[in-house]
């Protein structure tokens, strides 16, 4: 498969300062030689350029956290992703979540997308909703339509994700009105008590089962989804998460469906990290998705 990896180092979105060094730790866990050999043509666009937060005013002229600047940064993001052929695989380095509100739409070009959220949080927050006012607490909420005007046509005004489309996996940190805005707009939640319960093999099943109907399928993996025991550097760490056996089975079921388009690693903080531990381990979770086997 042609595969092209664009990095987003961007920590505009998150309440803590580091997540921007995300791609320059999943590259120095050697990603593009992972997948490479696997047997894949990667190609890497490099980085997108980012506002440097000391240099601008935090509330910009939006009042919102960085707004106008993760704006700019998701439509750059957006335009180099649908620049690629449809069939080439693009693997978006984050940087925090708020990088998906442009890595989504690029890579959907223009057609209908399921979307696959593993993550500890729904991110279903609107600027009205959210206590921290942190806007990688609310892309998804603005892939579906809700929310800044700006933020959520960044795909363009009439390409969104719709909520049916949506499954979220891991989930065990939600905010109270954010939890409303979810049930609202009947997205589907597999929560931790799920995993437990259900296991991933069924949940995988089920995910797949219900988005088949979709022409595109993205995998926007925040590394809070794992247990901190496994991803210690990451800015929102929550107990309780999926194992690393769990991501990797995740992965592997996804890949052998065949069916995935495009993917996401984000919020992967080398300042929290030890040794990197983190980003060898989100490589890990991409190469098991690209393909990896164990025999
Ligand atoms: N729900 C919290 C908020 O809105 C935390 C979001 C964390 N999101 C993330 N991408 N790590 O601020
Ligand atoms: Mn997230
Ligand atoms: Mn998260
Ligand atoms: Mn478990």
């Amino acid at each position: 498969m042609n595969l092209s990896i664009l990095g987003v180092p961007m920590d505009l979105g998150a309440g803590r300062r580091g997540v921007d060094m995300g791609p320059g730790a999943l590259r120095n866990a050697r990603l593009n030689a992972a997948l490479r050999g696997l047997g894949h043509h990667v190609t890497d666009l490099g980085d997108v350029a980012v506002t440097i937060p000391e240099t601008v005013d935090k509330l910009e002229q939006s009042g919102l956290i960085f707004r106008d600047s993760i704006l700019g940064a998701c439509t750059e993001t957006y335009r180099r992703l649908s620049a690629l052929d449809a069939d080439t695989f693009p693997i978006s380095l984050g940087g925090d979540h708020s990088v998906s509100m442009g890595t989504v739409p690029g890579a959907s070009h223009g057609r209908r997308t399921g979307l696959i959220w593993v993550d500890a949080h729904t991110d279903y927050n609107t600027p009205a909703s959210s206590p921290s006012g942190n806007i990688h607490g609310m892309p998804v909420a603005h892939l579906t339509g809700l929310g800044d005007p700006g933020l959520s046509s960044i795909g363009g005004a009439n390409w969104r994700v719709h909520p049916e489309d949506v499954v979220m996996i891991g989930i065990r940190s939600v905010d109270s009105a954010e939890r409303e805005l979810v049930k609202q707009a009947g997205i589907k939640v597999y929560t931790m008590k799920d995993v437990d319960t259900l296991g991933v093999s069924r949940i995988t099943s089920e995910t797949l089962e219900r988005l088949s109907g979709v022409e595109r399928l993205h995998v926007s993996f925040d590394a809070d989804a794992l247990d901190p025991s496994v991803c210690p550097g990451v800015g929102t760490p929550v107990l309780g998460g999926l194992s690393y056996r769990e991501g990797h089975l995740l992965m592997e079921l996804l890949a052998e469906s065949r069916r995935v388009t495009s993917l996401d690693i984000v919020e992967v903080n080398p300042t929290l990290d030890t040794r990197n531990t983190t980003a060898e381990v989100m490589v890990g979770m991409a190469a098991s998705l690209l393909g990896q086997r164990i025999m």
